[in-house]
């Protein structure tokens, strides 16, 4: 998918908060070996390297675009390849924590992806996610309306994204059934004050509509964005906009 940073960044205090809080869920430990799913531009995973001294971290990504902003980034502790997070499970690497933030939820079937991703760890290791939760927010079900209606519909051969997050019952109980110890699984809710609906529209156009642009044809991309720019102003014309984001935090050790 062709993520683009520049959107992406538009609100990065936002987008990073999550990753400050999942940090405090980290055990501080010296010397660990690390690896970060999803790293995306490598930022946060250079505040993750600063935190955990002496520890050497490896950032995986898919993609280039957002890679080519971690290059900035590296350091003799702090390493990244363009690597999809299936294929890096299919190495026999392991590592002390595995930590992933606002990646997983690009990944489906959590259940067996996250057994495949606690067998990554070494005795004593630590597995910290954070997968954002808010599918069924009206913003993403407006996504989904319009998605769902022709030209787009049959453009689409009926094709919807459908959320591959679990429930966070779900979530403890397959760390659980993966022999977890100090389960922590938690929602929160982080209160973002918006400008308007366009800003809401920038913001899922740099995330969940990513694979509606992959899919469309050219033709219809413009009025795919047209329309969805539509409902949401329609549902939320006021300014500034409140928007309660829901993420879900995951951690035990192994
Ligand atoms: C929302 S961004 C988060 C980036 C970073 N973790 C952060 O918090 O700033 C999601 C990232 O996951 C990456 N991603 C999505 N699916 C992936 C996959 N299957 N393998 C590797 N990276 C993936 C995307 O390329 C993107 O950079």
């Amino acid at each position: 998918m062709a993520w683009n940073p520049d959107v992406y960044n538009q609100f990065k205090d936002e987008r990073s908060a999550p990753f400050f809080d999942l940090l405090q869920l980290v055990e501080l430990k010296k010397g660990l070996s690390v690896i970060d799913l999803g790293c995306g531009t490598g930022e946060l995973t250079s505040k993750l390297t600063d935190y955990l001294e002496d520890s050497k971290v490896l950032g995986i990504d898919s993609s280039a675009e957002m890679l080519d902003k971690a290059e900035h980034f590296k350091t003799n502790r702090l390493t990244f390849l363009q690597r999809g997070i299936e294929d890096q499970l299919n190495i026999n690497d392991t590592f002390d924590l595995v930590i992933s933030n606002a990646a997983l939820q690009w990944c489906s079937n959590h259940k067996e992806l996250f057994s495949r991703i606690i067998s990554i760890l070494n005795k004593g290791g630590q597995l910290a996610v954070q997968v954002p939760s808010n599918h069924y927010y009206i913003v993403h079900q407006l996504l989904r309306d319009v998605a769902g209606k022709d030209p787009y519909k049959k453009a689409l051969n009926g094709w919807i994204r459908d959320h591959n997050v679990l429930t966070t019952e779900e979530y403890a109980r397959v760390l659980f059934e993966n022999k977890g110890t100090e389960i922590q699984v938690f929602e929160k809710v982080y209160p973002h004050i918006l400008e308007d609906a366009e800003a809401i529209f920038t913001w899922i156009s740099a995330t969940t509509m990513l694979p509606y642009m992959e899919k469309l044809p050219d033709d219809l991309k413009e009025n795919f964005k047209n329309d969805y720019k539509k409902e949401l102003q329609t549902i939320f014309p006021e300014t500034p906009v409140f928007y309660p984001f829901k993420r879900t935090f995951i951690s035990a050790k192994f």
